[in-house]
């Protein structure tokens, strides 16, 4: 068990910053844009206190703007930093998948 704890660890070390989060992260993230994302962006991301992230009113925004946005948030407004709770790879996967590039 502490062995695959280990394993499960380096792994995650040598991935590159942006690669694609490892499965279980994966599932971590689908509740998080569910739960903490739709809280203020809408259950389904139309929209809320939050701007809705639907794949249509994404498409215009570019993807590494859209990241930026997630892990620094929008000073003075209520978007938050996610930066500590979310990487490179967490960020951009979430993009890809609020575009539905990803399902
Ligand atoms: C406390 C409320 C709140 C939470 C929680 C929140 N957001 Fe936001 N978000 C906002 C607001 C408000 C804006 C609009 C900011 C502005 O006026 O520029 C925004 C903007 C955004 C944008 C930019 C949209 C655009 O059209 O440019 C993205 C992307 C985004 N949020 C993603 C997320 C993700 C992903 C999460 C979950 C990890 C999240 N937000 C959680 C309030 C929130």
């Amino acid at each position: 068990m502490r062995g695959a704890v280990l394993m499960a660890a380096l792994a995650v070390l040598a991935l590159p910053a942006a690669a694609e989060p490892p499965a279980a992260r994966i599932g971590e993230l689908r509740e998080l844009v569910a739960q903490d994302c739709g809280s203020c962006h809408g259950m389904s991301r139309a929209g809320g206190l939050g701007a809705p992230l639907t794949a249509e009113a994404l498409a215009g925004i570019g993807d590494e703007a859209l990241e930026a946005t997630i892990l620094e948030g929008r000073p003075g407004t209520p978007m938050p930093p996610w930066r500590g709770l979310l990487n490179e790879a967490d960020a951009r996967w979430i993009v890809r998948h609020l575009k539905g590039e990803t399902p």
